[in-house]
């Protein structure tokens, strides 16, 4: 909320003061918050447009928010609202001016950022930009720590609408008061430009800043940083839905912004996004690429009706109902007396989620209208509100009292549930609910199941009944049976209801899709699990990692597993608590793994180690610490159906900071079948260099471009050394001519394990040279591996490029060579050949 009067301050200053009694009830700050902010603030509703972080991280330029703008317009996005197109950082040169003033890149911005200012208003848009409350933003550029004036008014003098203010490099002790100064400075150094400017904090929710931003921003960051995929969005909606009671005009909870068209999630999860987020009336900030948007990204940004509702001008919050087993129930009141009731459900299976009209702000009537805002159905329905939900997905019903239901179709809900399937052997029970959530009875009721060909679907009860009276359900039993050869993983199963409703025997029918898990024994041998497929993994934070750490929310972000100052490259990364289940079908005798919190933990709470083998604990660890070595937990699975890795203890630390809990899995080894303990552990791989007993003849392929070498012990992932290399910046590639040629038939892939340099990082790619001539190979593929974080770099020989004439005669590898670069001290190790 922008403050141009001192007396909303002095409203604002009352509010701080109440922030920790209130914190404990919640629900009294809503009112007074709401109330009269709306006419002077300048986001009245929450703000709409683009920025370019999610999709192009700092390779931002003024032709990116050119052509951006361009859509929003030629989309129709910008006249549904998206207004706002925001640089985020990285825009600037890497220091000040002589002048002290922020300059941005030339190379970026030729006409700087005035320039796109004027091009950005031409359109009839706004454009925003990004600033840091420390002495660097988060991607090393300057930050505005002590310099708020001269930054605020140079932005004002450029013509800037919108601050998104960052919190990295922040110098600060931690303490909520510190956090209200650092923002609070720059809040005035905006106010006295006099430009109206949308101020964004963006602190991650460290300091709470929905008890204390009230007067200072128009909107706050409740959460770190979105990632691409479902268990951060999860985790958001999570974090970010309980802080309704703090949200009103001109003050916006804010879980960040949109991941809806980057293509780690399904069209069901976006569309949870993007109800989610119009329901939590949080800003609605496009992270895609728009130029290259496909129809269905445009399609679900577009959606007219649920942009309604995020933008509705009363501007609450939805209350949350309910939040019980991975279902929520939320409810948005709306300017014209209409409510918004979303039905969530993040759990993994079609479930059916409902609520009672009367437990939400709904007026007492005998009917309510329905109109399903992603779909346009309308539906009437007596006395509850209900969904059959498939799982991560979200229906939002446009709700409103309805005098006269007869001519409405009613509401009737099929419902579903079915455990996971074994191909060929005894059939799971499936049993169907439909469901009359209409006012008046439905006739002629008929439950048909479609199941994928070959598959068979038998009645064990009756699946018609002539008539259901309004909330009747009828339930049926089935077994269902996937066919011998049915592979694992998702399959749909749909469920249908047919019916007649209403004086003329109108027909209606509904339909939800079930999706059921099919899954299979593991073959044979002695394998590291991380090369099976869980039927399930989730974790505290982020995806579980497989041969990484957890590291953040995104998929792929952890480092190898270091526990106790061991790097293993096999494991599998959590942040407990966190449970990991696989199906052994009876097939398998043991599980070996070492077990300890991850070296990157930054504070923890003891965690906890368990193996279950079906419901009995076979193996565990307590009272696991930080920077303990690892401890080796043997388990026997002998004719377990399911194996069970749960991680717990995870929580804040006795001293309230939030515990980076990377529970790890080290090299876990599974024995199935009909083996015996000499056979080699599966996927096989093959040490080609160890670095045992020093640089084992590694030069440099191109000399002139620098770089040096040692054996090391500060990073080995086998043996006790590896080898240190200094790189030059632009890179170069490091490895040997062999004195034999080398046979590699059998194998698939080229690998080796890198610790990036501390404050630069490293890329990681792999050549090889063949057959007589000492023809070069070399892949399209390189890894990037940031600061001081470790990966194993590896490259399928499919992927290596040999010149046009020369095949990658695997019999005949001359040469081995790995590229390094980043102008700073990397490490590698193991250099080895791997199956898939
Ligand atoms: C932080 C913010 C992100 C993004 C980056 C830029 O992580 O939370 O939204 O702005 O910095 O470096």
């Amino acid at each position: 909320m922008r403050c141009p009067t001192r007396l909303s301050l002095a409203v604002g200053a009352a509010l701080t003061l109440l922030g920790g009694v209130l914190a404990a009830a919640p629900p009294a700050v809503s009112a007074p918050v709401a109330a009269g902010a709306s006419a002077e603030t300048l986001a009245p509703t929450p703000p709409m447009g683009f920025n370019n972080w999610n999709a192009f991280g700092c390779d931002v330029s003024e032709a990116l928010i050119r052509e951006t703008a361009d859509v929003l317009v030629s989309s129709g996005l910008a006249e549904l609202g998206y207004e706002y197109v925001n640089i985020d950082d990285c825009w600037s040169m890497r220091e000040r001016g002589p002048d002290g003033r922020l300059v941005p890149d030339p190379v970026k911005f030729p006409n700087g950022i005035a320039g796109l200012a004027d091009y950005v208003h031409g359109k009839g848009l706004k454009l925003g930009i990004y600033g840091d409350a420390g002495t660097r933003t988060c991607a090393g550029y300057p930050g505005s720590l002590g310099k708020e004036d001269i930054d605020a008014q140079t932005w004002a003098d450029w013509g800037v609408d919108y601050l998104k203010y960052d919190n990295c490099h922040n110098q600060s002790d931690g303490s909520q008061a510190d956090f209200v100064r650092r923002y609070t400075a720059m809040r005035e150094a905006l106010d006295r430009t006099g430009r109206p400017i949308v101020y964004a904090i963006c602190e991650w929710g460290q300091s709470r800043p929905w008890e204390w931003a009230h007067d200072v921003g128009d909107l706050w960051r409740t959460t770190g940083d979105i990632s691409d995929n479902w268990p951060s969005l999860r985790s958001i909606i999570a974090q970010n839905a309980p802080l309704h009671p703090y949200a009103g005009p001109g003050n916006w909870n804010d879980p960040d912004m949109l991941e809806i068209g980057n293509g780690g999630m399904t069209a069901t999860e976006y569309r949870t996004h993007l109800s989610m987020w119009a329901m939590m009336a949080a800003p609605l900030l496009i992270g895609t690429d728009l130029r290259t948007a496909s129809p269905d990204t445009l399609a679900i940004l577009g959606n007219r009706e649920v942009v309604a509702i995020d933008q509705d001008r009363l501007g609450v919050q939805a209350a949350v109902l309910e939040d019980r087993d991975g279902l929520m129930v939320l409810d948005k009141p709306l300017a014209d007396g209409d409510r918004a009731i979303a039905l969530y459900n993040s759990t993994d299976a079609l479930a059916t989620v409902d609520v009672e009209a009367s437990a939400t702000g709904l007026p007492a009537a005998g009917a309510y209208q329905l109109r399903d805002v992603w779909t346009g159905q309308v539906r009437q329905a007596g006395t509850t509100i209900s969904a059959a939900v498939p799982a991560h997905g979200t229906v939002v019903y446009r709700v409103r009292a309805l005098d006269d239901p007869g001519s409405t179709a009613p509401l009737v809900t099929a419902g579903a549930a079915l455990g996971t399937l074994v191909p060929g052997a005894e059939g799971g029970t499936l049993t169907t609910t439909a469901t009359n959530r209409g006012a008046g009875p439905i006739h002629h009721v008929e439950v048909s199941v479609r199941a994928p060909q070959g598959w068979s679907v038998v009645t064990t009860s009756p699946a018609d009944q002539s008539e259901l009276a309004p909330d009747a359900s009828l339930s049926t039993t089935w077994t269902v049976t996937a066919p011998e050869g049915t592979a694992a993983g998702a399959h749909p199963i749909t469920v249908t209801a047919d019916y007649m409703w209403g004086p003329h025997h109108t027909p209606g029918s509904t339909t939800s899709e079930l999706v059921t898990t099919v899954v299979t024994a593991p073959p044979d041998g002695r394998r590291h699990l991380g090369t099976l497929e869980p039927v399930r993994a989730a974790g505290a934070r982020g995806p579980v990692e497989v041969d990484l750490s957890v590291g953040g929310a995104a998929e792929g972000d952890g480092s190898l597993i270091t526990i106790g100052g061991r790097v293993h490259t096999r494991g599998l990364g959590t942040a407990a608590p966190s449970e990991i289940v696989y199906y052994l079908g009876g097939r398998c005798s043991s599980l070996t793994t070492d077990v300890g919190l991850d070296d990157a933990a930054t504070a923890a709470v003891p965690a906890a180690f368990t193996v279950l083998a079906d419901d009995e604990v076979v193996a565990s660890a307590e009272n696991v610490l930080a920077g303990q070595a690892p401890r080796t937990l043997v388990a026997d699975l002998t004719g377990a159906t399911w194996l069970r890795l749960v991680a717990t203890g995870s929580g804040p630390a006795p001293d309230g900071t939030v515990v980076n809990d990377s529970a790890d899995w080290a090299a876990p080894v599974l024995t199935c079948g009909d083996v015996s303990p000499d056979d080699p552990v599966l996927p096989v791989e093959r040490t080609l260099v160890s670095f045992e007993s020093g640089t084992e003849d590694w030069t440099i392929a191109n000399p002139g471009d620098g770089g040096t070498m040692a054996r090391s012990s500060a990073f080995h992932t086998d043996g006790e050394y590896g080898l240190q290399v200094d790189t030059p910046l632009s890179g170069n590639w490091f490895g040997r001519v062999l004195p034999e040629p080398l046979d590699l038939s059998g194998f698939s892939a080229l690998r080796f394990d890198v610790r990036g340099g501390a404050t630069s990082g490293t890329t990681g790619e792999i050549a090889v040279q063949v057959g007589p001539d000492l023809s070069w190979c070399q892949g399209g593929r390189w890894a990037w591996t940031g600061a001081g974080a470790s990966r194993t770099v590896s490259a399928a020989f499919a992927e290596i490029e040999c010149p046009a004439g020369v095949q990658l005669d695997l019999t005949q590898i001359r040469a081995l060579w790995v590229f390094l670069n980043g102008g700073d001290r990397v490490h590698i190790d193991n250099v080895r050949a791997a199956e898939e």
